[in-house]
């Protein structure tokens, strides 16, 4: 079997062990985030690590199976002081969800004991066996493993053990890839969107988007402290090109509020309110093919009947340069 064959096996057994739970939303992922994320991240890290010297191999199946335990987290505990509670090596503590189906992956999960362990211990682990199993070498075994385990950073780690982690190249281009996805960019702007649609799902039973865009500065601003933390130049080059798109949305935003109705019709506020719709299930990539194969599309037929306003042109060219955008980050590209 060619290794692209390998891969995709082993791709369809992470899609199907993501959906081996029925819980929508769980703390700041939903169901379909584990698997987009998963497929973005593998897309940046090979980007990435091109520019690293990474071994493609070892990054597309570290990447395809980081996160393949992620969903036995549940909701992150909380102390009797209100702060999260962590363990000795400073990783928040989570609640354990137990699937509602099983497969090969939780079965060997239980035959290994890895309940109770942080994801990215458990995930190197089965990770590891997963290969074998599937007949690749012991090395290349334990090397994706590393990488794997090495893709949380442990807070309590000295310099000397945060090198020895860090090492190989690979390590670091799966760790950069997995913090700028979340926290950078176009794809974590959607994920900030859903972030507080769930919250407000929670709480009012109804998404607000002039609420919801009322938060997005701070949260932009909040991400400067990312660039820092990461590891390869190429990393923070990606980080600086998605914070300075994130910037941009920012001034977008404004001068939006400003035009009012039309901007909620056509612009960037049109495309909030849009995403914001879908979030009692959502997923990133059906939104993008809606965007491009509905919600654009409708615009410019409107256009047509309402060509009076000296705006909306302008505004809907702006709306299809930001799903392009997406896209692009979606890919890895950007
Ligand atoms: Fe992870
Ligand atoms: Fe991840």
């Amino acid at each position: 079997m060619s290794i692209e064959a390998r891969l995709s096996k082993l791709q369809s057994l992470v899609e199907e062990t993501f959906l081996l739970w029925d819980q929508v939303r769980i703390g700041w992922s939903w169901r379909h985030y584990y698997l987009n994320h998963t497929l973005r991240v593998r897309a940046l890290a090979l980007e990435l690590g091109k520019h690293e010297g990474a071994d493609p191999d070892v990054v597309a199946f570290a990447a395809t199976l980081h996160d393949i335990t992620k969903r036995y987290d549940g909701n992150v505990i909380m102390g009797p002081d209100g702060k999260r509670l962590v363990d000795k090596n400073g990783y928040w503590m989570t609640e354990t969800l137990q699937p509602t189906r099983e497969n090969r992956v939780t079965r060997l999960y239980d035959a290994l004991g890895l309940a109770g362990q942080p994801h990215h211990y458990s995930g190197a682990v089965l990770a590891e066996h997963l290969l074998t199993e599937e007949g690749f070498s012991p090395e290349f075994a334990a090397s994706v493993a590393a990488v794997i385990r090495a893709h949380v950073a442990p807070q309590t780690a000295s310099p000397e053990e945060r090198e020895a982690l860090y090492r190989a190249p690979e390590a670091r281009v799966l760790s950069d890839a997995d913090l700028i996805d979340a926290n950078l960019g176009l794809v974590a702007f959607y994920r900030n969107i859903q972030i507080h649609a769930g919250r407000m799902l929670q709480q009012t039973g109804c998404v607000d988007p002039g609420a919801y865009i009322e938060v997005v500065e701070r949260w932009v601003n909040s991400k400067d402290s990312f660039l820092e933390s990461l590891l390869t130049p190429s990393g923070r080059e990606v980080a600086a090109q998605r914070q300075a798109r994130n910037r941009q949305l920012v001034e977008w935003i404004a001068e939006e509020r400003a035009l009012g109705p039309v901007a909620w019709e056509y612009g960037l506020l049109g495309v909030i309110a849009f995403l914001l719709e879908d979030s009692y299930d959502p997923c990133l990539t059906r939104a993008l093919r809606l965007l491009e194969e509905l919600w654009l599309p409708n615009r410019q037929a409107r256009l047509s009947n309402d060509g009076s306003s000296p705006h909306a042109r302008a505004l809907l060219v702006r709306s299809d340069q930001f799903r392009n955008l997406l896209h692009e980050e979606v890919a890895g590209r950007l």
